[in-house]
């Protein structure tokens, strides 16, 4: 098993529940909604994961595309977003092909823990050529590297008990400890920076980036970076 095919698990223990899914998706969507440059942009959502507060995004831009690398995830998506004639769906690969220089904004948001150094680049390569010249790469959920677990632990704890789910997200945390993530993060990794390393990487990405105030999402532990192809 690889990250992608953890995601793509039908009874992911991510969500601790329906309640976590739709709260953590529509606080990230309201995130990248607030940063969406105009009603005119061109916006893709890499690594989207099961994204159902999309439409919110959507509406606030001309189109949106929706990147995910698990075929189950994708299929939901694609099903759920059937009618919506501003989102589209595509693969990685398909993503890929899309026009160089035509996309406002590329949204990568949780995705680059799970990716080793030279994925992440090569995703970067990918980004910078897509992106307008003044089109904006935002890469969220940067781990650092001191006590992760423990912060991603107490981050939705807090999360639950502001949403309602306080308990649930306990028993969600007893599942993960009992899941097949622990022994992912052994085999596979995850990948962690400083904000100082980040910086670096983007830069030798052809980016120049800035640290946001703000991480999108509920865990404000982690970094986002907005960044300007160079
Ligand atoms: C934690 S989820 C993030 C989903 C969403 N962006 C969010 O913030 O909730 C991680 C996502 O990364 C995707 N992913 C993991 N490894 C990947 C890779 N090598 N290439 C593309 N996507 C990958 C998974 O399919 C999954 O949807």
């Amino acid at each position: 098993m690889d990250w992608i095919s953890f995601y793509d698990f039908k009874h992911s223990v991510i969500y601790v529940n329906g309640r976590h899914r739709d709260v953590h998706y529509e606080t990230i969507a309201r995130d990248i909604r607030a940063l969406v440059p105009s009603p005119d942009a061109i916006v893709m959502d890499y690594g989207c994961g099961e994204a159902t507060s999309a439409a919110l995004v959507a509406d606030a831009c001309r189109h949106l595309t929706l990147v995910e690398a698990a075929p189950n995830v994708r299929a939901a998506l694609r099903e759920r977003y059937a009618s919506n004639a501003k989102i589209t769906v595509m693969t990685p690969d398909e993503a890929a092909t899309t026009a160089p220089g035509t996309v406002d904004m590329i949204v990568l948001h949780s995705v680059a823990q799970y990716l080793n150094p030279a994925e992440l680049a090569a995703m970067m390569a990918t980004f910078r050529r897509l992106l307008k010249p003044n089109g904006t790469f935002v890469l969220g959920d940067i781990v650092p590297p001191q006590l992760a677990s423990v912060w991603a632990a107490l981050s939705l704890l807090r999360f639950g008990a502001a949403n309602g789910f306080f308990w649930a997200a306990v028993g969600g945390l007893i599942r993960i400890l009992l899941s097949d993530y622990f022994t992912l993060k052994k085999t596979h990794g995850l990948s962690h920076y400083t904000e100082a390393e980040m910086l670096t990487t983007l830069r030798a990405a052809g980016f120049t980036p800035a640290r946001a105030q703000h991480n999108i999402g509920h865990n404000q532990h982690r970094m986002t970076f907005l960044s300007k192809p160079q």
